[in-house]
Parts: C-alpha cells; structure tokens; sequence
C-alpha cells in the first residue's frame, strides 16, 4: 500500500493506493458522479437510501470537508477512484465504533458499471491493511443484507468471519429483511487472511 500524508491533517493519511486504484477524500466535483450511482436501483437496493438526489450528495460531501477517518462514533467516507483515467468508480467508509475505539465498521459501494473487475475486493482488501496497519484498530467489522450476495462473497473474499446471522431483524424498505454480520482481528490480518487469493 502506498500512503501519503494528508494535506488537510498533516498527521493522519487519507489516501491510498492499490495497484488499479486511488483511494481519496471527496471533493465537491465528485457530487454529479457520486449522486448518479448512488441512486441507480443496483446500488441503493441494500443500502439505507432510496431516491438519492444530488441535494443529498453534496451534502454528505460537505459534511466530510472537515473530518478526517478514525474519529469514533463518525463515518469517514473515501472517494474511490482509477488511476487509469482519474474515473470516481465508488466509495470506501469506515466508522470506529463511539464506545469502542479500537473497532470500526466498514462499508463498500461501487458504481454498476465498475462491478465485476475486481475493484471490490481490490479497494476493501487495502481499506483492511488501512485500518489495521495505520490507524491500529483491532477488529473490524461488517453486516450485510443476508440477500446481497456479492458483498457477502467479496466480505469472505478477504477474510472476514461470517460470524452472525439475523433472521428477519430489519423492517427495511417495506419488509422484513434478514442481515450477516462479518468480523476480522488485527491478529488474523496479519497472519494472513487478508492475503487470501480470489481464486
Ligand atoms: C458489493 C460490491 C462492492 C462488489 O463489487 P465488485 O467489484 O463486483 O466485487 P469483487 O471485487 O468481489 O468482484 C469480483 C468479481 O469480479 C470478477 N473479476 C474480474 N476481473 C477480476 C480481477 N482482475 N480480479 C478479481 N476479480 C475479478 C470476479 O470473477 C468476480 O466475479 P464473480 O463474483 O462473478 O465471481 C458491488 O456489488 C456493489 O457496489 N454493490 C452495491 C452496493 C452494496 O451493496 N454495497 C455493500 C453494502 S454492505
């Protein structure tokens, strides 16, 4: 992984690279893009939103001007680009946990048309070495709908432990919806689950 310091913190980095893509802050130009695959109906299916509008996307852009990643109880979403080309192709969140800092929960959202090359596991693989290598948490957690089986596989794809399953405990967009919970130490990170191959 290679890091480099934040312009904005001078302490904590908030960018990354994997070997195809970038990851950043958002900036206020990211809005058109972030906006238009948040709200197609692929995306927002298991995700909290629906009809995303741009109002909505500008303003968590702002809302992120000033944070930086690892402050507990926030979400800190990174803007996740190509190298090749300079494309916004998605989004990389973190949130370490308000009671418990040394936990953080993480989420994953690529555009449609960027699905299916490997970007996923590619992007969240380096957000792993992200989390445990420079802000030293000690485990990481994800939950997914029990019926979104790509993030589900991208999830065991890294090595996370399928660690839950909860049967009917969310009325989400008008039924009752089932979630897995997934979850990955520090210590199994570094003995090498996270190397795990795709194939
Ligand atoms: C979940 C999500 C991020 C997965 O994105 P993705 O980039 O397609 O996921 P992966 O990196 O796992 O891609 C793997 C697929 O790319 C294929 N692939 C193609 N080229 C590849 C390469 N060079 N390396 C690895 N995989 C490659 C794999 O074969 C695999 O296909 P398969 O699943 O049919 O076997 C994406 O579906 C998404 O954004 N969904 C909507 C938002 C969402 O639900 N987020 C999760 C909320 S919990």
């Amino acid at each position: 992984m290679t890091i480099n310091q934040s312009s904005r913190s001078g302490s904590i980095p908030v960018h990354f690279e994997t070997p195809r893509l970038r990851v950043r802050p958002f900036v206020a130009a990211d809005a058109g893009a972030f906006t238009a695959y948040r709200a197609h109906p692929d995306v927002e299916r298991y995700q909290s939103w629906s009809d995303y509008t741009i109002e909505q996307g500008r303003a968590l852009i702002d809302s992120m001007h000033d944070l930086l990643p690892g402050v507990p109880g926030q979400w800190y979403q990174f803007a996740l680009e190509e190298r090749q080309g300079g494309a916004l192709i998605g989004d990389l969140a973190l949130k370490v946990d308000g009671a418990e800092p040394s936990t953080a929960e993480l989420g994953f959202t690529l555009a449609p048309e960027y699905q299916g090359n490997g970007y996923g596991l590619e992007a969240v693989r380096e957000l792993l070495g992200y989390a445990f290598g420079t802000l030293h948490l000690r485990r990481l957690t994800a939950v997914t709908d029990a019926l979104n089986y790509s993030a589900a596989l991208l999830l065991d794809r890294v090595g996370m432990r399928r660690e839950a399953y909860f049967h009917e405990n969310i009325f989400f967009k008008g039924a009752w919806g089932s979630e897995c919970a997934f979850a990955i130490l520090d210590r199994e990170w570094a003995a090498g689950c996270g190397a795990k191959q795709i194939r």
